[in-house]
């Protein structure tokens, strides 16, 4: 997706974001964010860059965790959100409005020890050279911890879960918010994505050393940590 249409997407979502997060999940999206802040802090004062930060649903926690935190994001809405829940439960923040698929991307207080992508990679048309750019704003040995929807496995559960979230969630969470698109393209960006192995292919191709990988979310949710060899 275009820079200028993901902004403008997001922008017009922001204020029922993270509503519509806690129906897509059921409310188990807490946890995945929980798990991704904990792999990505492991020590107060590690310089985290939370990347495709949206409304700071995970930059937050790392920051509670005692992370010096950047968010960085396309769309000014999003971040304003997340400036927003910062200062009212006191926890201190820096925002970067920037488009992280142009090349060579910068954002201040680089290079970081951690980089977060939540909800990100789906939407990206070429994720390989997106990685490869916020590679270049780590440090060597930095950690990466890279979370996303793809398509669940065969097991029961995860059928079921599936038909939850191609079949039903668009339509209930489009009467909810009133944004049909942005569910619509939620679903077709994860049939895009496909298995959770090809997410990890992407990863390894951008020269990240895979260290672990986690399935959450009924198999519908992959998270991946990485190091920067
Ligand atoms: C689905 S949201 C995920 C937000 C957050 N990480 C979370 O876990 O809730 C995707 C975010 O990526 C941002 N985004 C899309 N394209 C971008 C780009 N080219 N550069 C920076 N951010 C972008 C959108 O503005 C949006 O906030």
């Amino acid at each position: 997706v275009d820079s200028d249409v993901a902004r403008d997407l997001f922008d017009a979502n922001a204020e029922t974001y993270d509503r519509a997060n806690t129906i897509v999940s059921l409310g188990l999206d807490a946890r995945w964010r929980a798990w991704t802040a904990r792999r990505a802090v492991d020590r107060a004062g590690v310089r985290v860059l939370d990347a495709f930060a949206g409304t700071g649903l995970v930059g937050l926690r790392s920051a509670a965790l005692g992370a010096d935190v950047t968010l960085a994001d396309v769309s000014p809405r999003m971040l304003a959100v997340a400036q927003e829940r910062a200062d009212r439960s006191g926890v201190k923040i820096t925002t970067v409005v920037a488009d992280l698929t142009a090349p060579g991307p910068t954002v201040p207080g680089s290079p970081f020890d951690a980089i977060t992508l939540v909800f990100g990679m789906r939407y990206l048309d070429d994720p390989t050279s997106v990685l490869r750019g916020l590679l270049s704003l780590s440090r060597p040995g930095a950690t990466f911890v890279i979370v996303d929807f793809v398509e669940p496995d065969g097991s029961p559960l995860a059928r079921l879960a599936a038909v939850y979230f191609f079949r039903v969630l668009p339509h209930l969470a489009s009467a909810l918010t009133g944004h049909r698109e942005l569910y619509r393209e939620l679903v077709a960006t994860t049939h895009e994505m496909g298995p959770a192995e090809r997410l990890v292919s992407i990863v390894e191709s951008a020269g990240i050393e895979v260290t672990e990988v986690h399935r959450m979310g009924f198999g519908l949710v992959c998270g991946i940590v990485g190091r920067r060899s």
